[in-house]
């Protein structure tokens, strides 16, 4: 199998394009044949070593794969040969196989591409997850979403706008508005230009935003957090900006406002019959046309240093995948 793997503690150009032995298929487990892989933020984190998770190295990165099912092994239950499923499996995607937990699978909806397979769990389960168990989101709110064109933002917008909220999408540059607008957003802020909390506070008559879905941190963080309405939810979903802020406790004693962590991967370990509950739920918008997976760039498996650069330059929108085969 070919594979491109950290070999030591570095940025996307320390990975190495390898043919490697199949790794033997256990008990409860499948192999899976990659057609393609996600590339998410958290990849980048994990091959530098400032990731949650440090996997022993040799490793690859990637955390999700849109596959076929070529091997099965034993005691598994529902997968056989020649299933089209989806993996989520933390690291080990950047591959041309990978060997898949069966509780980390899910089996692929007929009209989804691999590319939007390997596109989905990791951003709109992050959303669904943070905007239904975390945020409490309801029809009629406001949602302002940082970092809105992005992997995990673009979602947002899109989960956001399908369980009605009336949604801000705030980007770093005008371009990006479009591809908001086209995922349901109707109102905008470019933080590169105009002040974020000024522009929010405007678009919602003063009140500010019922829910903010923060992946960038920062000064985005800063700001977001002035401008957030009375009883509100600041969702902490990551640092893409490179920087962890900090909460002056008395802004969220003047806006009765809960700051709330959003860890998907720890929630879907620890609740997976909910997190499947959400997938079902998403999996049937997907079929009726209402969650469209952006997928902005493609690369092939050695040029995967690429992919990963794109969204370190911000120049991706929506998803970067890369195909294997
Ligand atoms: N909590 C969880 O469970 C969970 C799950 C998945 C991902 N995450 C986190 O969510 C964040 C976003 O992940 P993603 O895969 O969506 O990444 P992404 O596709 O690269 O999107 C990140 C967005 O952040 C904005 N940004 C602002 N400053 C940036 C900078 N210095 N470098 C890069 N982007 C910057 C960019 O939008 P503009 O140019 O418009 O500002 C970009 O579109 C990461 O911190 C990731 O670790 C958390």
């Amino acid at each position: 199998m070919r594979a491109m793997i950290s070999e030591k503690v570095g940025g996307p150009e320390s990975l190495v394009l390898k043919e490697l032995p199949s790794a033997p298929v256990g008990k409860g487990q499948v192999r899976v044949a990659v057609h393609a892989a996600g590339v998410n933020f958290p990849d980048t984190l994990i091959i530098a070593d400032k990731y949650q998770f440090k996997p022993p190295r040799p490793f690859a990165p990637g955390h999700e794969v849109g596959g076929v099912v070529a091997e099965v092994g034993e005691g598994v239950q529902g997968y056989k040969q020649g299933d089209r499923v989806i993996g989520m499996i933390g690291h080990g995607g950047y591959a041309d196989e990978a060997v898949v937990d069966q509780n980390n699978l899910l089996p692929m909806p007929d009209n989804m591409s691999f590319e939007e397979g390997a596109a989905f769990t990791m951003t709109y389960g992050t959303s669904y997850y943070a905007l239904k168990q975390r945020g409490d989101l309801k029809p009629g709110e406001t949602l302002l979403v940082l970092g809105a064109a992005g992997g995990v933002g673009l979602t947002a917008v899109e989960l956001g706008a399908v369980m009605g909220a009336k949604v801000i999408a705030a980007v770093g540059s005008d371009e990006k508005m479009e591809i908001c607008r086209k995922h349901g957003a109707t109102m905008f802020v470019n933080y590169a230009k105009d002040k974020l909390r000024d522009k929010v506070k405007e678009l919602t008559g003063g009140n500010g935003a019922d829910v903010i879905y923060d992946p960038v941190g920062g000064d985005a963080f800063d700001e977001s957090v002035r401008c957030i309405a009375w009883y509100g939810r600041l969702l902490v979903i990551g640092f893409a900006s490179g920087r962890i802020p900090s909460l002056p406790a008395n802004l969220a004693l003047l806006k009765s406002c809960d700051v709330r962590g959003v860890f998907y991967g720890a929630w879907r370990g620890r609740e997976p019959a909910e997190a499947r509950k959400n997938f079902d739920e998403m999996f049937a918008w997907f079929r009726q046309g209402k969650l469209k997976p952006h997928i902005s760039m493609r690369f092939p498996l050695e040029k995967a240093p690429e992919a990963m650069n794109a969204l370190l330059s911000r120049q991706a929108t929506g998803k970067v995948v890369i195909t294997t085969r």
